[in-house]
């Protein structure tokens, strides 16, 4: 799965641009569904079986949106300020590389610092496309990017950017391909937008109206040097959400999870996540409501440019995923 991670990593498309990553996904999955539709926000959904005696409707989201910079101003001299798409942290961009949707390219500069003891917010920071002056710069006002960052093979654990969600989306075209026989009406979603509130699989989950579903997404971890205290760890295998700041996972889910996990051999282990949200909450609360769950990737160094996963871990979740919607499911 390694070259498929890295061609979806290395992919630009901050929320509300993922046109490109989209069609890249749409290559990769159009031989291995019945259907596929992409809906009014750009969610491609793909879905794979027909419900049959003892299955159900079930929804599978990975979001295919990343974090990135929107230029709101570009001075005399060619410099480009921006304001962060989703979840971007002033200490992760200097010297950063940006790759904007118009294939306009910059490094991230900063003010001078005044004081080494505090880190200036975003505003302090400008992007250097190498223009000199506005008109020759050449990204302009609502111009939006990602951040570029080849991925790193390291063996065991792999880094990139985006790791966060695109891992996901690797394990649902994996999953894809592994699922051979289903009862289950089974609905693989890239949802858009996730990084700035959940709002394709939102609309998503709407359209498919799940009977049950999970996210697939990454989640921290607690075993770095001086870490948050918190149970998961790289390489021991795929997480179990039980909860996180947008949602508390279904316990019917979990257990449904958990069992599978035991039943095939699959490692895992238990997430309890402090802070963050994911799919799994706006498949819960769609329409009157759906039993929602999330399948997690562990990933150190999240929202930065060298997110860091395990690629057993992430071999493991292909299992889990497709072993969960392979079977009729009692919850
Ligand atoms: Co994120
Ligand atoms: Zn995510």
């Amino acid at each position: 799965m390694k070259e498929l991670i890295k061609k979806l990593i290395e992919t630009p498309g901050p929320s509300g641009s993922e046109h490109v990553i989209r069609e890249v996904i749409r290559k990769e999955v159009e031989g291995l569904a019945d259907e596929v539709r992409v809906d009014a926000l750009g969610n491609l959904i793909v879905r794979k079986g027909t419900k049959a005696e003892g299955g159900m409707r079930v929804m599978i989201s990975a979001h295919i949106d990343e974090i990135g910079v929107m230029v709101t101003h570009v001075d005399e001299n060619g410099f480009a300020r921006f304001i962060a798409i989703g979840g971007v942290a002033p200490h992760t961009c200097l010297g950063g590389r940006v790759w904007f949707m118009n294939g306009a390219r910059g490094v991230i500069g900063v003010e001078k610092i005044e004081s080494m003891d505090k880190i200036p917010g975003l505003e302090s920071f400008y992007i250097d496309t190498g223009a000199t002056s506005r008109e020759n710069c050449p990204v302009k006002v609502g111009d939006v990017g990602g951040f570029e960052r080849p991925m790193l093979d390291l063996g065991a654990r792999l880094v990139g950017k985006s790791m966060d969600d695109r891992v996901a989306a690797a394990v649902l075209v994996e999953s894809l391909r592994q699922l051979k026989e289903t009862p289950n009406e089974v609905y693989y979603v890239f949802s858009v937008q996730e990084e700035v509130g959940l709002r394709g699989a939102t609309t998503a989950a709407f359209g498919v109206a799940p009977e049950v579903g999970f996210a697939v997404d990454v989640t921290r971890t607690g075993d770095t040097p001086k870490g948050a205290k918190m149970e998961v760890s790289l390489g021991k295998g795929a997480a179990v959400k039980v909860r996180d700041s947008s949602f508390i996972a279904d316990p019917r889910v979990v257990n449904w999870m958990v069992n599978t996990a035991e039943a095939n051999g699959i490692p895992y282990q238990m997430e309890v996540l402090e802070r963050g949200g994911t799919d799994g909450y706006a498949i819960q609360i769609a329409r009157a409501g759906a039993p929602a769950g999330c399948v997690s990737v562990p990933c150190r160094y999240i929202h930065s440019p060298s997110e860091m996963v395990d690629y057993q871990d992430v071999l493991n979740v292909v299992k889990l995923v497709t072993a969960l919607v392979a079977n009729p499911i009692k919850l």
